[in-house]
């Protein structure tokens, strides 16, 4: 991908690895968008960087991803890339049966069927511009589950899935299809669950990741992990069994 004189729509832009993927395009010279449910924080990134476009929408629901995609369609008429990152993460514990599944967010609605309707709604944008590309934001408990996050694991696991075969699909229409596989990194996701387990912060920085993810991107990586995650995309049937004995034999 080239890293320069693109048109960006980056989902969760404000905050955490989105943010700091926002800012690495920007850097780069590209036009940049940014969407998220929360204005304030939109606002807040766009008075660190006034060139940011900003639009509040709620990837949860489809009527917004529409309003979105035809506000794009009329405002920015090069978009070339969209990046599908904004995500959620909770820990549920089914030993408790299902309400705590059915009582919080989805992230079954926004970490994977999002992705699939943004997808399929930004294509037709897609087509016929410059080197375009969907990068889609999955975790390495995707590829080795963590236990008391089975559903958030099991949407990244289908992100991971989703983002294959949409690549062998859309490289008809020469539209590649990324797929970023970050390790844990200190971001605000998972607040609850993080507090319960004493607010231990992740030692990798967005920006650290973003750099290698940035470095990824211009390259042509299409699977692109760092740290841990690098293992987890390589590792044999075997070793990814091992590794989920090894984290989750605590819980
Ligand atoms: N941090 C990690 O260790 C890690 C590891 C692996 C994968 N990831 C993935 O990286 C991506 C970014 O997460 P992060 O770690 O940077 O956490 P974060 O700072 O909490 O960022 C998530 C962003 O998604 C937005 N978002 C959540 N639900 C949304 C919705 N329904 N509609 C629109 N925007 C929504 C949030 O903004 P609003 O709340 O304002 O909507 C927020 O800006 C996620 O897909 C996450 O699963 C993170």
């Amino acid at each position: 991908m080239k890293l320069t004189g693109n048109t960006v729509l980056i989902t969760g832009g404000a905050t955490g690895i989105g943010f700091a993927m926002a800012e690495a395009f920007l850097k780069a010279g590209n036009e940049v968008i940014i969407c998220g449910r929360r204005e304030a924080r939109l606002l807040d990134a766009r008075k660190k960087h006034p060139e940011f476009h900003v639009r509040t929408c709620d990837v949860a629901k489809e009527s917004d991803c529409t309003a979105l995609a035809q506000w794009t369609g009329a405002s920015f008429k090069d978009l070339n890339i969209l990046v599908n990152n904004a995500g959620v993460q909770r820990d549920i514990n089914f030993t408790k049966g299902v309400d705590a599944f059915l009582a919080g967010e989805s992230e079954v609605r926004i970490n994977l069927e999002a992705p699939i309707i943004l997808s399929g709604l930004f294509v037709p944008q897609l087509i016929g511009k410059n080197q375009p590309a969907i990068v889609n934001v999955s975790s390495g408990l995707g590829f080795v589950p963590a236990a008391r996050m089975p559903v958030y694991s099991a949407t990244k696991a289908g992100l991971h899935a989703f983002s294959m075969a949409l690549r062998h699909q859309l490289s008809k229409l020469g539209i590649k299809v990324f797929e970023v596989v970050p390790p844990a990194v200190d971001t605000e996701l998972n607040p609850e669950g993080r507090a319960k387990r004493g607010n231990l912060k992740a030692d990798l920085k967005p920006e650290e990741f973003v750099g290698a993810v940035m470095k990824g991107l211009e390259a042509d990586v299409v699977e692109i992990g760092y740290g841990m995650s690098v293992d987890m995309l390589k590792a044999s049937r075997a070793e990814l069994d091992k590794s989920f004995q090894k984290m989750n034999s605590r819980w």
